[in-house]
């Protein structure tokens, strides 16, 4: 992908449906009584991953010009090859919740998701009875075996703050015999908790404690998808270091517990505010519009929001690069598991750019304020988030920059190069 320089980012834009949100909408319309109609859905690999698995296990999948519809199955079917997650930690986690105890199934991904650990999955769906087995290590291909008995409904401490297994734990408890609870060491994003409460579960939040009763869900009379954070977040910090950059990211969803990153960069001195907020389905959608900031400064990072932080850490390092003092993110070791040990490639990203950096067991150190010294070229290391990061470090050095093995991109962001420069402004800022 070959990224051109650009003078300042300008104009309303919008970015592709929320990736959190669109996985779940189409694998709890799955197994929902009815068909959902989707707007907005996510067109990214990671979805069409859940897309596919929904189809080999019975739903019905149908793409009506720019809608998509999901018609829910009673009976899963037993798939007749390893369903293939591709990439998606999402869809193999979520999944696992919708299919232990009640099919003969194996998920399996690519070599990056076959390295994530899923024995955090595994584990509670078998202390409800399920037959779920891993891999040696822990990981997939994940095996399912029918149970002769209902699941039962357990209480849950989440050994990590994993909106994924919590998301597969509760899904299991919806088939459960009585209640089950899920216990968070931190809060993570609560889409789905708004979703199966949108679809007729009786789902109780208590603090950091979740639980749900057996229910059937019903599918949704409409879905319009958010526009994702995580992606506008990218847009945000570009145009923030840009000077002269005014824009505009229209519907986007601000659910706090996946908007905090936007609060850092607030807090850092960035100038970010909300319009024509509503509330769809339980979730808050509004328009961001940011301006440019400057000299930005660098905050301190609390270790209890990292949770909501997760997926933008990369980020954040990249725009504290641009920023005075130091920003120092601990408590991160979860990093490690995403689609690459996104601390080390974080790291790696930052010194191509000339950051000044160091590598913590559970977390990054960088120093910000000096030029940054943008190479020509970088690699991926087939992490899509590393590759929109290093986007943000290269227009915020107003360098062109070729992202070398760029595919991974459209896991979340496909057609990120069209819409990153159309972002660019025609012309220079007036003065
Ligand atoms: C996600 C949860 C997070 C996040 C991932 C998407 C989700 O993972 O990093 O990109 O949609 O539930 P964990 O559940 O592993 O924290």
């Amino acid at each position: 992908m070959r990224l051109r320089a650009p003078t300042r980012f300008a104009g309303p834009l919008g970015v592709p449906g929320d990736k959190s949100i669109s996985h779940r909408v189409v694998l709890f319309s799955a197994i929902a009584a009815g068909t959902t109609t989707i707007a907005n859905l996510n067109r990214g690999a990671d979805v069409q991953a859940s897309l596919n698995a929904v189809r080999v296990l019975g739903a019905r999948v149908d793409q009506d010009g720019v809608l998509v519809r999901v018609t829910g199955v009673a009976r899963l079917r037993d798939p007749a090859q390893p369903i293939d997650c591709a990439n998606s930690g999402t869809t193999m986690r979520v999944l696992a919740g919708a299919l232990a105890g009640r099919v003969n199934a194996v998920l399996d991904g690519d070599a990056s998701l076959r390295a994530r650990p899923m024995e955090r999955v595994a584990e509670p769906l078998r202390a409800m009875g399920a037959d779920v087995r891993c891999s040696e290590r822990g990981t997939a291909p994940i095996v399912f075996t029918p149970s002769q008995k209902q699941l039962r409904g357990i209480t849950y401490e989440l050994p990590i703050a994993s909106a994924q297994v919590k998301t597969a734990v509760l899904l299991a408890g919806l088939r459960a015999k009585g209640a089950t609870a899920v216990i968070s060491p931190s809060h993570s994003r609560d889409h789905s908790e708004l979703m199966l409460s949108a679809m007729g579960a009786a789902v109780d939040v208590d603090g950091l404690r979740t639980t749900v009763r057996p229910a059937q869900l019903h599918a949704l009379d409409g879905y319009a998808v958010p526009g994702d954070v995580s992606a506008a977040a990218y847009f945000i910090a570009a145009a923030t270091a840009l000077p002269g950059s005014r824009i505009s990211v229209l519907a986007t969803g601000i659910n706090p517990t996946r908007s905090a990153a936007l609060d850092v960069m607030r807090d850092m001195g960035a100038h970010i505010s909300i319009r024509n907020l509503s509330v769809q389905h339980g979730e808050p959608v509004a328009d961001i519009e940011v301006s440019s900031a400057s000299p930005l400064r660098n905050v301190e990072l609390d270790p209890a929001r990292v949770a909501n932080v997760i997926d933008e850490i990369p980020l954040l390092c990249a725009l504290a690069a641009t920023a005075n003092g130091s920003f120092t993110v601990r408590d991160a070791a979860e990093l490690r598991t995403k689609e690459s040990d996104r601390i080390r490639s974080t790291i790696e990203l930052l010194r191509a750019f000339g950051v000044s950096v160091n590598e913590l067991p559970d977390g990054i150190a960088v120093r910000g304020g000096r030029p940054l010294r943008p190479p020509l070229a970088i690699s991926t290391g087939g992490d899509h988030r590393i590759g929109l990061t290093a986007a943000v470090l290269a227009a915020a050095a107003r360098a062109p920059l070729v992202i070398e093995d760029a595919d991974c991109i459209a896991t979340s962001f496909p057609d990120f190069e069209r819409a990153w420069h159309a972002a660019f402004a025609k012309e220079p800022a007036s003065a």
